[in-house]
């Protein structure tokens, strides 16, 4: 019997990753960059135990079965053959924040998951090594392994797509106001939006244009450029949800509440704030502020009647073992 305990945090992308070129081995079609989020996080328990007869998911204390269940099987089955281990295992996690809305649970389940397994089954893994590993789970968990500012580089070949820290969390004092418009798990999660993403006939100029937008927003990020940052971060995420809306079937992750929160945002930054938006697989919006601002900024969106709350995060570390 062995057993080992991580902790990682989810991360929000400002280029984004949407579609593979290998669904099996979710090798992103694009390369992406993300801020770890500090402060919300999962926490993950994995013992392996001969005794079990098959592997258990406890997830924020219940049961989990069906889909969520094979996903960690197949997880495990992966770490298993690496460490040539036979046992089940009995996996606790939680989240301290609201799953399936937009805050990419999965990233930092899949990094804890990944770092906690890993251990537990023995293996001493480097930080490349459980980056390639988290991402066989979810794409951007692969960007929640490393600290601070990370980029997941796309490439053809398996070993060669993984994440890599671009900037410590100090380097810029930014911070992601979350406004939850709703805390609703999704009806498409973005294991299918992936698959749906080739469908749509922008897809392809999106990913084109990849490389050169991660190229300015990545500059922007060392040269604490904001006005330069938000710009790049507001068109990369407006060119995902186009493919999102004109994929088959469409995906329209957007509410009311969604749309009010970006105009307001667009004024504000028109008024001189510092502030811009990016959004995931769902309605709630990140809003992208300095840290002098997100007290000012969090207080304006808790005043917007579709947002049900504000959750705030600044720039977080790597996914770390919990002794
Ligand atoms: O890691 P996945 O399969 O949940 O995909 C993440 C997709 C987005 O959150 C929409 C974009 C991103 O780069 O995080």
């Amino acid at each position: 019997m062995s057993e080992a305990i991580a902790r990682a945090h989810p991360n929000i992308a400002f280029i984004k990753y949407w579609g593979n070129r290998n669904h099996d081995l979710r090798l992103p079609a694009n390369s992406s960059l993300s801020m770890n989020l500090d402060g919300l996080q999962s926490e993950t328990r994995v013992r392996f135990d001969s005794a079990l007869s098959k592997d258990q998911f406890i997830l924020n204390g219940k049961n989990q079965s069906a889909e969520p269940l094979q996903r960690l099987i197949s997880f495990l089955n992966i770490v298993r053959g690496k460490a040539s281990l036979r046992d089940h295992a009995l996996v606790e996690s939680h989240n301290n924040f609201p799953a399936g809305a937009g805050i990419a649970s999965s990233a930092s389940a899949f990094a804890a998951l990944a770092l906690a397994s890993s251990k537990a089954a023995g293996l001493e893994l480097s930080e490349k090594e459980l980056s390639l590993l988290a991402r066989r789970g979810s794409g951007s968990a692969s960007r929640s392994v490393p600290t601070g500012f990370v980029e997941f580089h796309a490439a053809n070949k398996d070993e060669d797509s993984f994440a890599t820290s671009i900037a410590p969390p100090k380097h810029w004092a930014l911070v992601d106001s979350i406004a939850i418009v709703n805390e609703e798990h999704k009806k498409t999660g973005s294991t299918d939006g992936h698959r749906f993403a080739e469908t749509s006939p922008f897809q392809s100029i999106r990913v084109e244009g990849t490389q050169e937008r991660l190229k300015q927003c990545k500059q922007a990020l060392l040269e604490r450029d904001f006005e330069a940052f938000a710009e790049v971060v507001e068109l990369d995420s407006n060119l995902m949800h186009a493919v999102m809306m004109s994929s088959q079937p469409p995906l329209l992750y957007w509410q009311p509440g969604t749309l009010e929160i970006v105009q307001h945002v667009r004024q504000w930054r028109r008024e001189g704030l510092a502030v811009c938006t990016t959004i995931d697989a769902g309605p709630n919006v990140h809003v992208i502020s300095l840290q002098e601002d997100s007290d000012e900024v969090s207080a304006r969106l808790q005043e917007i009647s579709g947002v049900v709350k504000v959750l705030t995060a600044k720039p977080g570390g790597p996914a770390t073992e919990v002794s």
